[in-house]
């Protein structure tokens, strides 16, 4: 008998699915396998203001495939011109679940993010005040930074004081990428949680330029080295409630991945939770992967886990190497696409 594991049905706590063509091409990956997802507001245009909630939640929700039951949770794209009330109007309303916080120009459609931090205090008093849960892509985009040194400059430039401003305000650090941020978001629990993808607990920066530069492991923040995966591995595995799973699935179209200067971005949803039980596996900590991908996101939301169960088990598979867009031009290759899968979810 193949080895196999039941959990209660993840949550994404960090997903791009685009809008239009792409939107209906990318969904039905995480729909299938997921309860709910955290939806980024980084269209172009940003998803601002409630009524433009609204209308993107009712195509993501007409892009479902049929009978599904998947949910998605609305954010805010935060400018320095964010007005609380809307905040406060679009939370109470149940259209937005949190506020999403680019530093601008720090990446795919970030130039309406946030320019000075002295402007966005009272939106964060006001979600501090009504219990609304902001998320940070934590990365500081001055040039004179190192890439690599984002993430731990921003920790100790921004959210450092900002921990301290806002004891009250729940705060999310995505994408965590580096040992100083794992280091941060552990010192921090439970004000702070942060996400994990699958590919930055998967690759290091040797795999995507030590032979060849592989434009599809490019994302922001960057893959970094070893020290600094096998810190988020650790992170993930060890069954600490405030690391949870966020897939920060991004497609792009493959000319925009491949042109002179490339998009940042994985299209992984459709290995996402498959990846993750091959960490945990790889971890000898299958017994954690329920904490980490299904009980701790809901927790630091304060919202009930899913009720519903999927069951993954060890099965080899090859994965697509990638979706068609908009008929046969326009196509998104898949992170891991022509792999070998060890896990497969087979109810
Ligand atoms: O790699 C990334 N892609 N990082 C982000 O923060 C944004 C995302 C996207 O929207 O493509
Ligand atoms: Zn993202």
């Amino acid at each position: 008998m193949a080895e196999r594991i039941t959990i209660r049905k993840p949550d994404d706590w960090h997903l791009h699915v685009r809008d239009g063509a792409m939107l209906r091409a990318a969904l039905p990956f995480t729909a299938a396998n997921f309860g709910r997802a955290i939806i980024m507001p980084n269209l172009l245009p940003p998803v601002l203001t409630v009524k433009e909630a609204i209308a993107y939640r009712d195509r993501v929700v007409a892009a479902l495939p049929e009978g599904s039951t998947f949910q998605p949770l609305m954010t805010c794209y935060l400018t320095d011109a964010t007005d609380p009330d809307d905040v406060e109007t679009g939370f109470r309303e149940g259209v937005f679940t949190a506020v999403k916080m680019y530093p601008a120009n720090a990446t795919t459609n970030s130039a309406y993010g946030v320019t000075d931090f002295q402007r966005i205090r009272q939106v964060l008093a006001r979600m501090e005040k009504i219990g609304m849960t902001f998320l940070i892509h934590g990365e500081e985009a001055d040039p004179e930074i190192d890439v690599f040194d984002r993430e731990a400059v921003f920790i100790e430039r921004r959210l450092t004081p900002m921990l301290k401003d806002f004891p009250g305000l729940r705060i999310v650090l995505e994408h965590v990428s580096s040992r100083e941020g794992v280091d941060f978001v552990r010192a921090h629990a439970p004000q702070l949680g942060g996400t994990i993808t699958p590919y930055h607990l998967m690759l290091t920066r040797t795999d995507w330029l030590g032979y060849g530069n592989r434009p599809y492991m490019y994302c922001m923040p960057v893959i970094k080295r070893r020290e600094d995966r096998d810190a988020l591995r650790k992170a993930a595995t060890q069954g600490e409630s405030n690391f949870f799973l966020g897939t920060d699935s991004a497609p792009h179209p493959v000319t925009k991945k491949l042109a002179t200067v490339g998009a940042a971005g994985l299209f992984n949803s459709p290995v996402a939770i498959e990846s993750y039980a091959q960490v945990f596996a790889e971890e000898n900590a299958l017994d954690k992967l329920e904490a980490f991908a299904s009980l701790n996101g809901p927790k630091h939301y304060r919202l009930p886990p899913n009720a519903e169960s999927i069951t993954l088990e060890k099965t080899v598979w090859t994965a697509p190497e990638e979706v068609k867009v908009n008929g046969p031009e326009e196509r998104a290759l898949i992170h891991r696409g022509g792999e070998q899968i060890q896990w497969k979810v087979v109810a």
